[in-house]
């Protein structure tokens, strides 16, 4: 018994001189390890006479438990010292400057594309996502282009090594995907995504760029709101004295077919040459939907018609901001796109 209360008053003593959380952690060992002195003591139970035993046992299980709670309430204090003192001599100049956190920004074509989809909002257009992945059909026969239509070789094609699967040309077969999952609702949609072609890049052309497309069916629509459509996004996007300019054009999936120029002063070099010097950039085809697309769609062309357009929002990127040149969008050259 006297041994136990020796024990405890040691340990107790030692427990006091610990200096900092490396020394109470040896004083854990010394006495709470595997074969610490608690244990050890406690396996002494075996050598006392059998009625001292309870006795002892109880005894020995209050210095066991009375040290455990010191050495917790003695690491409870080390740790709320160590804090304090980090806090009072570890002292640290709040006014230094702090590391700058770099700060990405949007694309420039992202830029154009939410401006574009803003001002269609505002007319009641939605946003809808076709894929890029097309096959064939989609993409030229149910736009009223079947195999070896002439007209198929408007757009220099990507195919892939799957026969009739290939990489959009246009995002015009967008149409024909929200046409049959609307119909026979009207609708006001468009459709924003990258297109690929099989071209010579250069200055002008990418064989990989945006394009929005443009669909609304319903009853009685007219070519007059195809141009009030696109007057007004004109207006928004360039300015209320902007003019456009209608050209009659062919594409197979519009009747009557035509393109957009929107009127661009001949102010600097960018803009004569963006447009050749004639003061006009085309920025879209447009046109009604054929009938023949309108009943690929699921829509009866008695009693529906539509206006369609297709436009590149990078040459209108191009335009506003003065890029010469069109390689320069997918390039990830953080001096060019860190100007927007
Ligand atoms: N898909 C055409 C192209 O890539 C652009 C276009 C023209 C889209 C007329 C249309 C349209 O929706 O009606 O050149």
């Amino acid at each position: 018994m006297s041994d136990l209360l020796d024990l405890e008053r040691r340990a107790l003593d030692e427990l006091q001189a610990c200096g900092d959380e490396p020394a109470l952690r040896v004083w854990n060992t010394k006495f709470f390890g595997d074969s610490g002195e608690v244990r050890q003591a406690l396996a002494g139970i075996g050598k006392v006479p059998k009625d001292q035993r309870a006795a002892f046992g109880k005894e020995a299980n209050r210095v066991k438990e009375g040290l455990s709670a010191a050495f917790d309430a003695a690491l409870a204090a080390e740790k709320d010292r160590a804090i304090e003192r980090s806090l009072t001599h570890d002292v640290f100049d709040v006014t230094l400057p702090g590391r700058g956190v770099e700060c990405g920004r949007l694309h420039p074509a992202t830029q154009t594309l939410r401006e574009i989809y803003a001002i269609f909002a505002d007319m009641g257009f939605q946003v809808f996502r076709s894929r890029e992945v097309e096959d064939d059909l989609t993409n030229f026969e149910l736009l009223n282009m079947p195999p070896h239509h002439p007209a198929r070789d408007m757009w220099d094609t990507f195919h892939t090594t799957t026969p009739g699967v290939l990489l959009r040309t246009h995002t015009s077969p967008g149409q024909i995907h929200v046409m049959r999952q609307s119909a026979p609702q009207p609708i006001r949609a468009i459709l924003p995504g990258m297109c690929y072609r099989f071209e010579q890049i250069s200055t002008r052309s990418e064989i990989m760029f945006h394009q929005v497309e443009g669909l609304a069916v319903g009853a009685n629509i007219t070519m007059a709101d195809l141009k009030g459509t696109v007057q007004a996004f004109a207006r928004r996007l360039f300015g209320q004295e902007r003019r456009i300019r209608i050209r009659s054009s062919y594409f197979p999936f519009t009747e009557p077919s035509i393109e957009v120029d929107v009127e661009w002063p001949l102010v600097d070099e960018d803009a004569i040459r963006m447009t050749k010097g004639t003061g006009w950039l085309e920025i879209m085809g447009a046109g009604m939907v054929h009938p023949v697309v309108l009943r690929n769609g699921g829509y009866d062309p008695a009693e529906f018609s539509g206006f369609a357009f297709g436009m590149g929002p990078q040459r209108i990127a191009m335009l506003r901001h003065g890029i010469d040149d069109i390689r320069q969008f997918w390039r990830n050259d953080l001096r060019f796109l860190r100007q927007f």
